[in-house]
């Protein structure tokens, strides 16, 4: 069966996807018998475009490079322009969204609708945007699967590092009682240069926007309000709990100084934005605040753009996984293995 897919957006991650797709090509059939057609592709600024039989996305990122908009693909019969990214999702003949557009981080629109009208289509979706998970965990995951649908977002916290799939799979049987985590990059990356190049907030903040890792508007990274997305994610989907992120105590680093992270240093410990969700008994608390880590702790180590996560087990104790937790292939990534556990589980279905 080959995979229909029409992605809503197409900035820098869908692009690092479709690009992913075309260059494994061989790769993922060889490995995983999986095939795949980029039907449709919606993008508020790009444009958008439909063939029920498929783009070549080579010639798609070619155009879009040249012309600056989709819309320029070559003409031919049964090419359609100009859908909106709803009449995309419910229109076309895809059976997956790519929901990669831009999403309010304060509302987690318009993205949360566009999942419920591809559930309602009896679509699957596979999405890196935060704000529908972090926002609307529970009303989204039930209608999935009330539609039988797949509703993956492995991407929404530490890309395509599996924050999300090495808990619910390798784990599972643990209950898990913390998640201690370094969740975001930028921050990371503004503590590390601070310390090892002695450099202020401002120039290191300056850095991290110049290599892409920064949120649009940075304040989201600095205040903390990325990571606590991520936190409320990984606690609801992984502990069980009911968070909202308007609960979810919030501190950012914008106050830490040079000074500071010296004399932390002589402590033989280091500042870190922790992310961290507690159980304690049927509670879950879960907080965001910069915190001195001891040198011996894992996370101490983690360095510059990466992300890392402790998972404090009951059979297995503590299990920090690290990685990427950004990038146009990294975030791209994490659609495919979204695609892949879609794909196994249709393969799995169709030999019962
Ligand atoms: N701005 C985010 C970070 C990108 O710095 O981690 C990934 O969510």
């Amino acid at each position: 069966m080959t995979h229909k897919l029409a992605l809503i957006g197409f900035g820098n991650v869908g692009q690092g996807f479709a690009e992913i797709l075309r260059d494994k090509k061989e790769f993922l059939y060889e490995t995983e018998e999986l095939t795949t057609k980029i039907v449709a592709i919606a993008d508020i600024n790009k444009g958008s475009i439909y063939h029920p039989d498929g783009l070549d996305i080579s010639t798609v990122l070619d155009v879009l490079e040249g012309t600056g908009t989709i819309e320029n693909y070559p003409a031919c019969e049964g090419l359609m322009t100009g859908w909106n990214s709803l009449k995309t999702i419910q229109e076309t003949n895809a059976d997956t969204i790519i929901e990669v557009s831009f999403t309010d981080v304060n509302t987690g629109q318009p993205a949360i609708d566009y999942c419920k009208a591809a559930f309602n289509s009896g679509k699957n979706v596979v999405m890196t945007n935060k704000g529908p998970v972090a926002l609307a965990f529970k009303e989204l995951m039930e209608l999935a699967r009330r539609k039988g649908v797949y509703w993956g977002f492995e991407g929404t916290v530490m890309s395509g590092t599996p924050a999300l799939r090495m808990p619910v799979t390798t784990l599972a049987g643990n209950e898990i009682t913390e998640i201690r985590g370094i969740l975001n990059g930028t921050t990371n990356y503004i503590l590390t240069k601070m310390e090892e190049d002695g450099i202020s907030f401002k120039e290191a903040l300056k850095q991290a926007q110049e290599l892409g890792y920064a949120e649009a508007d940075p304040t989201n990274d600095i205040e903390g309000y990325d990571a606590r997305y991520k936190i409320v994610i990984l606690a609801n989907y992984l502990m069980g709990a009911n968070l909202n992120v308007k609960d979810v105590i919030c501190k950012g680093i914008t106050n830490l100084t040079l000074k500071e992270i010296e004399t932390a240093k002589m402590e033989r410990k280091r500042w870190k934005l922790l992310a961290k969700a507690t159980k304690r008994g049927e509670q879950i608390c879960a907080s965001i605040a910069p915190e001195k880590v001891e040198l011996l702790d894992p996370l101490a180590s983690i360095s510059g753009a990466v992300n890392a996560v402790t998972y404090e087990c009951d059979l297995l104790g503590p299990v920090t996984l690290s990685g990427a937790g950004a990038g146009k292939r990294e975030t791209g990534f994490s659609l495919l293995i979204d695609l892949i556990s879609i794909h196994r589980q249709t393969l799995s279905n169709h030999n019962r």
